[in-house]
């Protein structure tokens, strides 16, 4: 045995006889520190070699390594707990969905493509030539045909594939919490998936959250937060100011549309260097605004970098304006409405990190509702369904579909948590002859729209129940409930930003053999 013994390294998998025992130098860090096994025999069951990056809490491994060698790298503790979540997590959706009747029902992955506003992932078919599969960017209509075959409360735990650029909170496939009800309202999904969430948050977390989620319009959120995803962990609104700050000979402001600022609570003593800091951050080009504006409050003075053009008076009257006492400091940005409004977000959140408000523990849900129907695209000139185009407009704007689109509201709303969209949904449009009008909003021709959801449009003409529903990420909520900014910890062998899957080096070429057989040819270069 103590030959053996000698020969152990990391990571070697070992059967142990012997006796507990209680150990003489006990290590209370270890849970079981205060015992050891006093060997009467030792097999080594498998060696090991040595791992490639420390396995432990922490690791000394980079990214790149540890994605390579991921089933190393998930025998860390911080990865374990992360799937021990995520287990704990689906249960405690299926237990609460279930007591509230829904059935768990799956839907293909091989499918025709569903419009969810990215790219599909495309499967070719060999037994039939030179047609391809889509894999679902969610079950979105497979969930809407089950609504008219009588199953009126349905949800799935479910992968759902997207072919687009990724960030830390996306994933080319990722996991949803689909769910969809008959004969309800936009009030009657909410009030189920609110006492869900909060199942969530005690089950889970021990937190009770015993008031209402706050709803949020739409539009008060963007002109508040410029986000249709505030987070509201701090205040730190914006303040529209553009009637105050005009005519006063400072040509950027003159020039804008929109000028809105907020009050960075307690920051009256930034510095020179930190507020030059801020002006680099929302100049760079993933914020893209041109610069910043400051005033900087104190009890007896105002100071600002635009003092050449208003009195002392009218600067004060701004910064109060935009919520600001003593000590704090007032930032504004100016520029077309919309765009503005996100570029100071980029900064209210900046800001907010510096300041440490960015509390991962720390919880604020809500709901956005009213969102617009269509959005419209400078690029191609045409409006894009916000959400979906099977969201049903709100009633009273219907009238406004053909002579003013971008007024139309939809039933859609979005569940909101820290900053993070973790869910969204809609009521759907169940009347022909709606859906119709919407698609030719869209900009397909009645043929088009055939074409691609023929199926469901001949579907809703046997009697469609009213139906709506929502969907959750299951990877973000995880992420959002284990308190990390990336969903790759909560899935089990993730893609990288690149979209690979370097454990496995996939995608990678394929046998030409394989190519033939699916009639395929291939570009020798790429793209
Ligand atoms: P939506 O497209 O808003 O709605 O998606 C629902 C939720 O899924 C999550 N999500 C993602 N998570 C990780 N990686 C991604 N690439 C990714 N994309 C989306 C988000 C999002 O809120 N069919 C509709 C739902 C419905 O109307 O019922 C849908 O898919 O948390």
């Amino acid at each position: 045995t103590r030959r053996t013994a000698a020969e152990l390294g990391r990571e070697f998998v070992l059967q142990v006889t012997g006796r507990v025992i209680e150990r003489e130098s006990k290590n209370p860090k270890l849970p079981t520190g205060e015992i050891e096994i006093a060997a009467d025999a030792l097999v080594i069951l498998n060696r090991s070699d040595v791992p490639p990056f420390t396995i432990e809490e922490e690791s000394d491994g980079g990214d790149d390594l540890r994605m390579k060698y991921r089933y190393l790298d998930l025998r860390r503790p911080p990865l374990q707990r992360a799937l021990i979540l995520r287990h704990r997590m689906a249960h405690a959706v299926r237990t609460f969905l279930d007591g509230e009747g829904f059935l768990e029902i799956e839907t293909p992955y091989l499918i025709k493509s569903t419009p969810e506003g990215a790219r599909d992932f495309v499967v070719p078919s060999r037994m039939n030539p030179n047609q391809f599969y889509a894999l679902p960017q969610s079950p979105q209509t497979l969930k809407q045909l089950l609504m008219v075959a009588g199953y009126d409360k349905y949800f799935q735990i479910v992968r759902c594939f997207r072919d687009e650029d990724l960030r830390a909170d996306r994933q080319p496939e990722f996991t949803q919490i689909d769910c969809e009800m008959s004969f309800v309202e936009q009030e009657d999904v909410l009030e189920v998936f609110e006492r869900w969430a909060k199942h969530m948050f005690r089950e889970v977390l021990d937190i009770d959250f015993a008031e209402p989620f706050r709803r949020m319009p739409w539009i008060e959120a963007m002109e508040k937060y410029g986000s249709d995803k505030p987070d509201l962990r701090f205040g730190m609104e914006f303040h529209d100011v553009t009637g105050r700050v005009k005519g006063h000979g400072f040509g950027v402001f003159d020039d804008a549309e929109y000028v809105c600022g907020f009050a960075a609570a307690g920051c009256a003593g930034y510095t020179r260097k930190q507020i030059d800091a801020l002006t680099e951050f929302v100049k760079r080009p993933q914020v893209g605004a041109k610069g910043l504006i400051w005033i900087r409050v104190e009890a007896d003075a105002v100071k600002s970098s635009v003092d050449k053009f208003y009195t002392p008076d009218e600067v004060r009257a701004v910064a109060e304006a935009c919520g600001a006492a003593a000590g704090d400091m007032v930032f504004l940005m100016s520029g077309p409405k919309f765009r503005t409004l996100t570029q100071l977000c980029a900064l209210r959140l900046e800001v907010a990190q510096q300041l440490g408000l960015r509390d991962p523990k720390r919880f604020a849900p809500l709901w956005v509702v009213d969102f617009p129907m269509f959005e419209w695209d400078d690029e191609t000139q045409r409006f894009y369904a916000m959400h979906h185009p099977f969201t049903s407009p709100k009633p009273e704007d219907v009238p406004y579909l053909e002579s003013d689109p971008g007024r139309v509201r939809a039933n859609a709303y979005d569940f909101v948590c820290n900053g993070t969209e973790i869910g969204g949904g809609s009521i759907r449009i169940h009347d022909p002859k709606l859906q119709a009008a919407i698609f030719s909003c869209l900009g397909f021709t009645p043929e088009k729209a055939q074409e691609q959801f023929g199926f469901l449009m001949n579907a809703f003409k046997y009697g469609a129940p009213p139906h709506g529903g929502l969907a959750f990420g299951f990877d973000r909520l995880c992420s959002l409930f284990g308190g990390s900014e990336s969903i790759r910890d909560y899935i089990a062998f993730p893609k990288n930003n690149a979209g690979r899957d370097v454990m496995l080096d996939a995608p990678s070429a394929i046998d030409p053999a394989q190519l033939d057989e699916l009639y395929l040819d291939l570009h020798t270069t790429a793209k």
